[in-house]
Parts: structure tokens; C-alpha cells; sequence
């Protein structure tokens, strides 16, 4: 096991769309890249990391939510799509690519998404609150969408003087 480099933004692989896994032909190269995927995501206290983001282009996610009542989320997503969305919600989002910034972004409430698990096999999981926020961010990192790009337009204005500079801080982080 091993903690992986994040990239971080203004690196190209964050704004590619993700190619879907083949599960039967990856499955064996898979399971090494997911629990380094979980370490990873631990050691930078995340909740989500996407594989694009330690530079692999696979249509793949983790998401691990813990909870002070019980063992928490923990989810594999391989070809996660959003499959329903209802609602809304505001709230704070930041994003392991983006160290130290945090913005509010707009997200549906509830979302349903179809995806494989670490076996393979296919499952539903549908998640509100931060869960439903930690699937549609991940699932945007996927198609080479990021959390800055959710921004309503003022807000976007606003922050681009400090992303320009951010993104010199951070390109000079490993
Ligand atoms: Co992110």
C-alpha cells in the first residue's frame, strides 16, 4: 500500500474525461490502485478522491464517510453515473486537488447513482446530504469537472485572482 501524489489544479489529467474500466480484464490491477486510493484519501483527510486525481485515467471513485454512530459510508464506485437527482442543498465544498480552498457550492439533495463495486458487480447507492454532495463532486471529477466550475458566475469572478495565485503554490507542492 502505498499514498499516492494528489494532483493538484491546472495539471491536465484533472480536466479529462475518465475512460470506463473493463472489470474482468483490470480486475487484478484494480485492487492495489483502490486501497492506495483509500490510504491515499486517509492520509489527506478526505472523503473522496477520484482516480484522475493521483493521475490514472480510469472511471473510478472511492468515498468514505465516517460517522460518530456507526461505521460510516465506505464505497468502491467503478463507472459511477448519476442515474437521479432531486433537491437542493448549499454548503461549504473543498477538494484534495485544491489544498486550503473552500467554496460553497450548489448541489442536488439526493442523488441515485449506478455503479460497479470492487467485485464488480453492480450495485444502487443513493445518498442525501454530504453523501449525496461527495457522489456528484467525485462523479464530476470523472468527466474532467471541478468544484470551482459549480460556482455561480459571481463567485467564479470573484476567485480567479486567487486561484491564479493558488495555482503557482500548489504546482510547486508534490
Ligand atoms: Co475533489
Amino acid at each position: 500500500m502505498a499514498v499516492l501524489r494528489v494532483c493538484k489544479y491546472g495539471e491536465k489529467i484533472l480536466r479529462k474525461k475518465t475512460r470506463p474500466v473493463n472489470f474482468a480484464a483490470e480486475k487484478e490491477k484494480l485492487r492495489p490502485i483502490i486501497q492506495d486510493m483509500f490510504e491515499t484519501m486517509a492520509a489527506a483527510n478526505g472523503v473522496g478522491l477520484s482516480a484522475n486525481q493521483v493521475g490514472l485515467d480510469l472511471r473510478l471513485s472511492v468515498i468514505l464517510i465516517p460517522s460518530e454512530e456507526g461505521p460510516g459510508v465506505k464505497l468502491t464506485l467503478i463507472n459511477p453515473e448519476i442515474v437521479s437527482a432531486e433537491g437542493r442543498q448549499e454548503g461549504g465544498e473543498g477538494c484534495l486537488s485544491f489544498p486550503g480552498l473552500y467554496a460553497p457550492v450548489r448541489r442536488a439533495l439526493k442523488v441515485k447513482v449506478r455503479a460497479l463495486n470492487e467485485r464488480g458487480l453492480p450495485v444502487e447507492v443513493t445518498g442525501t446530504g454530504l453523501l449525496a454532495r461527495a457522489l456528484q463532486h467525485e462523479i464530476d471529477h470523472l468527466d474532467g469537472v471541478l468544484f470551482v466550475d459549480r460556482l455561480p458566475l459571481l463567485a467564479r469572478l470573484k476567485l480567479k485572482p486567487e486561484l491564479a495565485r493558488l495555482k503557482k503554490q500548489w504546482a510547486k507542492l508534490v
